[in-house]
């Protein structure tokens, strides 16, 4: 699949999430994007550009965070994040902040125009990481620090899940998809340089980056049950998942998950999944 095809179906896939996407009672991108903007630490009056921010799960925290007279730009790709984020914004009354649909991959803003850049769960999916990360080194200012989060991948994980669901999705399932959406292709794919925190920080290092810290660390996923998992799973990135499969194993699929993540309930009680997270933080070289 080239880029461009590959970014219409992403984009399509978090417009068509975007009305319900983390707001469907499961605790995943939330506390995530808290513990990564309290990592990040931008300080009261800094500019902080998130990546791929989606409904806002950094640029809120980050707006507390740098106060009235900070500013936080929030861009994505999908239309329809950046529209929920604005409501969002415009509810909290939240005038520092401002949201344009835009590609990561390709930021538009003068140089030295932020002090701290986010990407929560989102840098994933960029086809050509790397290349974007050394475009974000030129728009901080001295000083200025890059954070943000990944899955914690394993050779056989799948490109935008946490391993704990590779292991419950039957490969058998899966022999349709497209080479991209494979487990156990990690060398392949485009997100293999996330994989062995070396090569993360050489990556960092290269796109103009210092003082590399990798952090793993679990963020505690709450779902009802295993419904509301599987419910939740269409709003993010799995949705690309789903979409490649035929009614029929889609059906196979959904009856499967849900009996295995059901059993891993303790009774009655929540789905509770300490599911790993990487952070990385880095300072960028002046
Ligand atoms: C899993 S969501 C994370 C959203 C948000 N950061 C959060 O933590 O809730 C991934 C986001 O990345 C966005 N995204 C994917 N590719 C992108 C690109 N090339 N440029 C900008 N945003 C992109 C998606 O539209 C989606 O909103």
């Amino acid at each position: 699949m080239d880029t461009s095809t590959y970014k219409t179906e992403v984009a399509a896939a978090f417009n068509s999430a975007a009305a319900s996407y983390d707001r469907l009672g499961v605790e995943f991108f939330t506390p995530m994007g808290r513990r990564l903007v309290e990592r990040a630490a931008p300080g009261e009056g800094a500019r902080v550009l998130d990546i791929g921010c989606g409904r806002g799960a950094c640029v809120f925290p980050a707006a507390e965070r740098v106060g009235p007279g900070g500013r936080v730009t929030g861009i994505d790709v999908a239309e329809a994040m950046i529209e929920e984020a604005a409501k969002e914004a415009a509810l909290r009354d939240a005038a520092t902040v401002e949201l344009r649909v835009m590609d990561g991959e390709y930021p538009d803003f003068a140089p030295r125009s932020f002090d701290v850049v986010l990407g929560s769960y989102s840098i994933i999916f960029l086809p050509d990481a790397p290349a974007a990360l050394a475009r974000y080194a030129p728009l901080l200012s001295p000083g200025g620090r890059l954070a943000f989060t990944s899955p914690v991948f394993t050779e056989d994980t799948f490109p935008f899940l946490p391993p704990v669901f590779t292991e419950l999705i039957p490969r058998e399932l899966l022999l349709d998809l497209p080479p991209q959406w494979q487990p156990e292709r990690l060398q392949e794919r485009f997100n293999s340089w996330l994989a062995d925190p070396a090569d993360l920080a050489r990556t960092l290092e290269e796109a103009g980056f210092q003082e590399v810290s990798v952090v793993d660390e679990p963020v505690r996923l709450v779902a009802e049950s295993g419904r509301a998992w599987v419910d939740w799973s269409h709003t993010q990135g799995m949705r690309l998942l789903w979409n490649h499969l035929s009614d029929d194993k889609r059906q196979q699929l959904r009856t499967r998950l849900i009996g295995s993540l059901d059993a891993m309930r303790d009774g009655d009680g929540p789905l509770t999944i300490d599911t790993p997270v990487r952070y990385v933080t880095a300072t960028v070289r002046t």
